[in-house]
This record gives structure tokens, C-alpha cells and sequence, in this order.
């Protein structure tokens, strides 16, 4: 039986781990080729480790192993010209580009909005909204040149809908991806390409899951563990779940990537256990 986006090429900006690897996989068990980048750095700032190149190397591994085919490369979605020399060749070696999925992003500092540094905040914009608006625009020009349509999907997070505090840059930055995603959504309607947004609750990755975080969530707790995490991220969210898992998420980008959303645009989809409801 043929894949829900079979024969289609995907490009996956942080695939090396999370859910841009999830991302990855499950389009590429669903018949995709798949062009992937990561910065594979120190994010400075961010309370946990970056993703490595073995991170990479085992993304590469899972597709392959799915028979399908892909192309990882390092590349920051904040240095538009590199990005777009990785997409063209990776365009010109699979020979078309029908689905970009923007999920690169970063967390970091957490405090009051007076409180945050200036280069922290920059770094943010910069990646979490930027980084999205180059990895568009160096994709637009690939899609419109198939003449096939195609699916842009922008990640958000539920923090892109609703304020929380202490994370200002991050929450802005979320918003802006909406803003964003409405726009491109009107602009290349007339070519047949879609733009939506996916606005997760916490994914269980490890941008979340470190101490730090954590304690955003239990500002009283000095040392709070994944045990004290639990039921307060599930405060948050209207379902009984604490979090969710990476396929989560790859299952409505799947879905937003397939023809079976072929006039689904311009939505903000919540993947969110109704924490924006709540
Ligand atoms: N984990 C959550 O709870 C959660 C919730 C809502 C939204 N999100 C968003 O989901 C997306 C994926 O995050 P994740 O949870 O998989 O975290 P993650 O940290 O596991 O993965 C993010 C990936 O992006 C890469 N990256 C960071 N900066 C980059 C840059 N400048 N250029 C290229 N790659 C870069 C990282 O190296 C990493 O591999 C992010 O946009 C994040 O903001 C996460």
C-alpha cells in the first residue's frame, strides 16, 4: 500500500534528536525522502546539552533503515545563506522538495522579562522566529518550482496561543510564528502551498526534561525530579497526561503534510492535551 506522502521530499530543520527525528521517521516510513539539518552546538544559555552529530549520524540510521532515503548535514537556521546551500544541494541530489518542517528552536534563560539578558533574547528571536521565516523562505523557491503545491508546517507551541511567565523571548518568539504562518499561508495559497502551525503541550524530549525546566514548573523545589515534574506539567494540560510523546506531533505534521489535509491552511493546530482550553 502506498505511504501517505510516498515519493515526496521533506526538508527537517533540528532533526538530529526529539521530534525533529521522530519527524523524520515518521514521514519517512510514510514513503518521504527526507533532507535534515541540525546545528549540532552549544546553544548558549539553554539549560541542557546539544544534540551531537552521533545524534545525527542515528537519525540517518532510522530512515535509512526505512529504505528510504536522506541527506543530514550540519547548519544553523540563523545563518540564511548556509541554510539554503545545504537545501539547493539537497534538493538537486533528490530532485524535488514538497514538505518543509520548521521544528529547529531553542529554550533557555528563564526569568522575568526585566531580568533577561539582551544577547539571550536576540539568540531567541533569532532562532525560534528567524530561523523559521529563512527556512521558508529558502524552501518557497524549491516547492514553486515543482509546480505540485506542497505543506509548510511551522513549529510552534502552545506558548505561541497563550502566555506563560518568564519566558517572554520564548512566548514572543512562538507568537511570531503565527503571525508568520497566517502570512505565508495567503501568500502561496494561489500556488497551492499550505502553511499550519503545530502548538505542542511538553514534549518529552530533552529540551524539557532537565532540572532547570523543572523548576519553572515548581518554583518552590530546589531540586525537583521527573517524579515532582509529572504532576505539575499535568496541572497544565485538561487531559490526565503529564506530557506528550515526540509521535505526537509527527502523527499532525504527517497529517498536515499529507494530501489528506489538501485544503487544510492557515490553521494553528494544538497538540496539547487542551492546556490552551484550560
Ligand atoms: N519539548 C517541548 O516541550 C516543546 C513544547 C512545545 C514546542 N516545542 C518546540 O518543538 C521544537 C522541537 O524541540 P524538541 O522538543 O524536539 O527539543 P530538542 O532540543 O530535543 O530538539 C531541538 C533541535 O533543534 C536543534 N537546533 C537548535 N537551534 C538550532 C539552529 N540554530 N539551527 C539548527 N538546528 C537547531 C537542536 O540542536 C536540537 O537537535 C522546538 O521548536 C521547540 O521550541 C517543544
Amino acid at each position: 500500500m502506498a505511504g501517505r506522502v510516498e515519493g515526496k521530499v521533506a526538508f527537517i530543520t533540528g532533526a538530529a534528536r526529539g521530534q525533529g527525528r521522530s519527524h523524520a521517521i515518521r514521514l519517512a516510513e510514510e514513503g518521504a525522502d527526507i533532507i535534515a539539518i541540525d546545528l549540532l552546538e552549544e546553544i548558549p544559555g539553554a539549560p541542557y546539552g546539544p544534540a551531537t552529530r552521533q545524534d545525527l549520524d542515528e537519525t540517518v540510521r532510522a530512515v535509512e533503515a526505512l529504505d528510504r532515503r536522506i541527506i543530514a548535514s550540519k547548519a544553523d537556521v540563523r545563518d540564511y545563506e548556509g541554510l539554503k546551500a545545504v537545501l539547493d544541494a539537497g534538493v538537486a541530489e533528490l530532485g524535488r522538495l514538497d514538505i518543509v518542517a520548521a521544528n529547529a528552536g531553542i529554550s533557555t534563560q528563564m526569568a522575568p522579562s526585566e531580568e533577561l539578558d539582551e544577547a539571550i533574547w536576540h539568540d531567541m528571536i533569532d532562532t525560534n522566529l528567524t530561523g523559521v521565516w529563512h527556512t521558508a523562505k529558502a524552501a518557497i523557491p524549491h516547492i514553486k518550482a515543482g509546480g505540485r503545491g506542497g505543506s509548510l508546517v511551522l513549529t510552534s507551541s502552545a506558548t505561541g496561543l497563550q502566555a506563560y511567565p518568564n519566558v517572554a523571548h520564548y512566548v514572543s518568539a512562538k507568537h511570531g510564528v503565527v503571525g508568520l504562518m497566517r502570512t505565508l499561508a495567503l501568500e502561496l495559497a494561489p500556488d497551492m502551498i499550505r502553511v499550519n502551525s503545530l502548538h505542542p503541550t511538553q514534549v518529552d524530549t530533552p529540551m524539557i526534561m532537565n532540572e532547570p525546566t523543572f523548576r519553572l514548573f515548581l518554583p518552590g523545589v530546589e531540586h525537583p525530579t521527573v517524579e515532582d515534574f509529572e504532576p505539575a506539567s499535568q496541572a497544565m494540560n485538561a487531559l490526565p497526561i503529564p506530557w506528550v510523546e515526540p509521535v505526537d506531533i509527527s502523527n499532525a505534521l504527517l497529517f498536515l503534510a499529507s494530501d489528506e489535509a489538501r485544503y487544510v491552511t492557515g490553521v494553528a493546530l494544538p497538540i496539547d492535551a487542551g492546556a490552551v482550553v484550560k
